[in-house]
């Protein structure tokens, strides 16, 4: 089996980045000069999906209008012959892309923002991102998860080692290891206290799942937060069939908080072939 879609939950309220959030997605928020749910769309694509699933909630119009036409843009591109930037704004939803947007009605958590994708994902292995963890990795994070895929045909759930203090934040995990990078899980849990995590390891925002794991949700009671939890559901789909955590190669950023936001920024722009030189020159004159 092949993963051909993901699922884009992004009907949180962002509380964590207010006032940026009142009135706008955190996952329109720019890293540089995209908005994080573009890096994750992206990183989707080059992992081989073309079928986006967006769970979408109120406030969220801007996002299915980022992946619109926008024809008077494209017009007046086209009139000033603006080429460069014509292609650039194509290139948001290549031709072979298709979008499919759900309301999710009620923010029920995680878990439930899965399940509202049930309908069109039916009975297909398919991959979660959430926009606000920005990975960077070569290659991308999903694609490296979807190539373990490919030899596993099970779920895959990407984890990172997360400071003791930080358990709170996090799904943490604990496993047997299989390989390098692969650990049979025999462990998961969502934000306990330090001191009743099962590892170091905690989840990072992609997921590779089977699609026994919507059974799995709907039979969940809410759990941490009131919230209907996706690690709930994946703690009891551990019990039916194979659950790997895999320990990615990359750079997570945490772009849900401010801090984490204002690091992706400084370190991507540095990276940015025409922004990055000027850019390292400013802040050396700061003498930080
Ligand atoms: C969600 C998941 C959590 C995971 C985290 C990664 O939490 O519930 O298990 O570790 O994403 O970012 P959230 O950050 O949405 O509270």
């Amino acid at each position: 089996m092949k993963i051909n879609k993901a699922i884009f939950p992004v009907a949180g309220l962002g509380t964590r980045f207010l006032p940026a959030t009142k009135a706008q997605p955190k996952e329109m928020l720019p890293v540089v000069d995209k908005p994080l749910i573009q890096y994750a769309v992206e990183e989707a694509y080059a992992a081989g999906i073309r079928q986006m699933i967006f769970i979408n909630g109120r406030t969220k119009r801007s996002i299915p209008d980022h992946f619109d036409t926008a024809y008077e843009l494209e017009a007046e591109l086209a009139a000033a012959a603006k080429h460069e930037l014509l292609e650039l704004v194509h290139s948001i939803k290549p031709d072979d892309m298709e979008c499919i947007y759900i309301r999710q009605s009620k923010a029920l958590g995680l878990g439930h923002a899965v399940l509202c994708a049930q309908c069109v994902v039916v009975n297909e292995p398919f991959a979660v991102l959430l926009a606000d963890d920005l990975m960077v990795g070569s290659p991308p994070v999903l694609k490296q998860m979807v190539e373990r895929f490919a030899d596993w045909q099970a779920s895959i759930i990407a984890v990172q080692e997360v400071p003791k203090d930080q358990t709170r934040r996090y799904g943490m995990v604990a496993g047997t290891p299989v390989n390098d990078r692969m650990m049979d899980m025999t462990h998961i849990v969502e934000k306990p206290a330090p001191e009743d995590a099962p590892s170091n390891l905690g989840v990072a925002g992609r997921y590779i799942l089977t699609p026994g794991i919507f059974r799995e949700i709907a039979a969940q009671p809410r759990g941490v937060g009131g919230e209907i939890q996706l690690t709930d559901g994946i703690a009891a789909l551990m019990r039916r069939e194979k659950v790997f955590a895999f320990r990615y190669e990359g750079r997570r950023y945490d772009c849900g908080s401010k801090e984490g936001f204002l690091e992706a920024n400084v370190e991507l722009a540095l990276a940015h072939p025409q922004l990055g030189p000027g850019f390292r020159s400013y802040l050396k004159t700061l003498n930080l």
